[in-house]
């Protein structure tokens, strides 16, 4: 048994729409626990330096515009292999493609607009929960 933290943002399509409940709901129901979380306006500064790893894609310049369009909800998530876990109950990025019951096929707009982020390897994990959280913000 594996317990792990992952890494999660519900974008700004989603609290719009009001759906931090029901995206929260997906999550706990997956036996994932929220142990941390906070709702942010993300800066420009801070949209860029998270997603720089996609610096050089065509999409970055409309996804940094997108991820501060409005508030987001920052998460730890905790759970039995959550990294996996986490991307299993999110489904795939474009929601054409995502599996029924997951989050982006129930509420994604787009894929751009995929309602949430989910870290995609423990690693990765561990690097964007720093990049937002102090380890006293999380109560596990
Ligand atoms: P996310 O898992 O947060 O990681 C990168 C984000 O870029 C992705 O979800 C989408 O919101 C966005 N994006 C927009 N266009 C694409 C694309 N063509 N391929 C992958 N990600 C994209």
């Amino acid at each position: 048994m594996t317990v792990e933290l992952t890494f999660s943002i519900i974008k700004p399509d989603a609290t719009r729409r009001n759906l931090t409940g029901a995206v929260n709901q997906k999550l706990e129901a997956a036996g994932l626990r929220i142990v941390a979380q906070k709702r942010a306006h993300l800066t420009e500064a801070q949209a860029k330096a998270f997603y720089g790893v996609h610096a050089a894609r065509p999409f970055y310049a409309d996804l940094v515009k997108f991820m501060t369009s409005g508030p987001v909800v920052l998460q730890v998530l905790e759970g039995e292999n959550a990294v996996l876990k986490n991307r299993e109950v999110m489904g795939a990025t474009n929601p054409a493609n995502a599996e029924p019951g997951t989050i982006r096929k129930e509420f994604a707009e787009s894929i751009e607009a995929n309602s949430v982020h989910g870290s995609d390897s423990l690693e990765n994990a561990k690097t964007e929960i720093a990049f937002f959280f102090a380890e006293t913000e999380i109560v596990g």
